[in-house]
């Protein structure tokens, strides 16, 4: 089958681009010290082929994506980087430890009181390092390792995300804060224990230590895998591997329209760019460009995802494709909640 034939919108994954993009960050970060976050791509098939390159432990977001990632049997070491309250899910978790390893990020006492009433056996403690998200303040971090302690649980570290400075232009500036981040999760690893310290992402992963004494230094990238036209706009050692297909269903005198639109592709990251052509405007099922010249109707365009993840969440499946031919199908797995 070629990619031509696909039946439109259709994400597809190249699958030399990828593997590029996995053995480049694997060279970098070999093995624990990169716990790939499945929240890029949803997809066990993909995560399988960075298990294949060397990386055992993931990083997950929801406890969908954890429980997807034990039944597939992919990685044995899952992260839920992200605090979760909800009893009937905490203890679906607990029900799988048997089969994996599974850690929970908390940042409240809640957060340790529900985990360790869940049956849950292992903790890291979520500090804030400036994104105002979750995180409790650094200092609240011992009080809260103890607690878990108390109630039978190990900690096994510190986590801290650093969101807020994933894509900073000033790659100076954002060298001097990223060691900030680092200076605070060493000092906060100090009293709290355990063997890791857990953070950062694609925009910051040249920017974090590969080893640090006595811990594992782990950096939970996940976009570097297929990447997007908003990480494109950074100085990093990827390329794009993943696309968006669409086939052009009308064309005006000054515009052509594909059937691409907002419900195939994460917007949150302004439009996604439309290859040899110009975006005017997304719609539910549309997407509005000017091109020149302009292509006929029953071509094929290609969209570059502006967020990859959000816009791997919309799809049941990615087509592989090596050039032109499709070579493979995978499941985009570990959709929902
Ligand atoms: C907790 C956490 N860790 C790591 C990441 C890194 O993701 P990316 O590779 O997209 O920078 C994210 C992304 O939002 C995140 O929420």
């Amino acid at each position: 089958v070629n990619v031509d034939d696909l039946p439109t919108p259709a994400l597809v994954v190249d699958i030399d681009a990828l593997d590029r993009n996995l053995a480049t960050m694997a060279d970098l970060r070999p093995g624990d010290a990169l716990r790939p976050h499945v929240k890029a791509h949803k997809c066990t098939a993909l995560a399988a082929r960075q298990a294949g390159v060397g990386h055992r432990r993931f990083t997950c977001a929801t406890p969908r994506e954890v429980a997807g990632m034990v039944g597939a049997g992919v990685g044995d070491d899952l992260l839920l980087a992200n605090e979760v309250l909800d009893p009937m899910r905490l203890g679906a978790l607990a029900a799988l430890q048997d089969e994996a390893r599974i850690t929970i990020a908390v940042d409240s006492t809640e957060a340790v009181r529900a985990a360790a009433d869940a049956g849950l056996r292992e903790v890291v403690i979520d500090v804030l390092v400036g994104l105002p998200r979750c995180g409790c303040p650094p200092e609240d971090a011992p009080a809260l390792a103890d607690l878990a302690r108390q109630r039978g649980m190990a900690v096994r570290g510190v986590m801290g995300y650093e969101g807020h400075l994933m894509m900073l232009d000033d790659t100076a500036e954002q060298a001097v804060r990223v060691a900030e981040v680092t200076r605070t999760l060493r000092e906060v690893h100090g009293r709290v224990g355990g063997e890791l310290i857990t953070t950062g992402g694609t925009g910051t992963f040249h920017l974090h230590p590969t080893a640090v004494e006595g811990v594992y230094y782990e950096v939970q990238a996940g976009s570097y895998a297929l990447m997007d036209s908003h990480y494109a706009g950074a100085s990093l050692p990827f390329e794009q591997a993943c696309w968006v297909v669409g086939t052009v269903i009308s064309v005006a005198d000054r515009w052509a329209v594909a059937d691409v639109g907002l419900k195939a592709l994460g917007m949150d990251h302004g439009n996604p760019p439309v290859v040899d052509g110009t975006p005017w405007f997304y719609s539910d099922e549309h997407v509005t460009f000017g091109a020149t010249p302009l292509p006929q109707a029953g071509e094929r365009v290609r969209v570059q995802p502006a967020h990859v993840d959000p816009t791997m969440a919309m799809h049941d499946a990615a087509w592989v494709v090596s050039g032109d031919e499709v070579v493979d199908r995978w499941a985009i797995d570990l959709r929902g909640w």
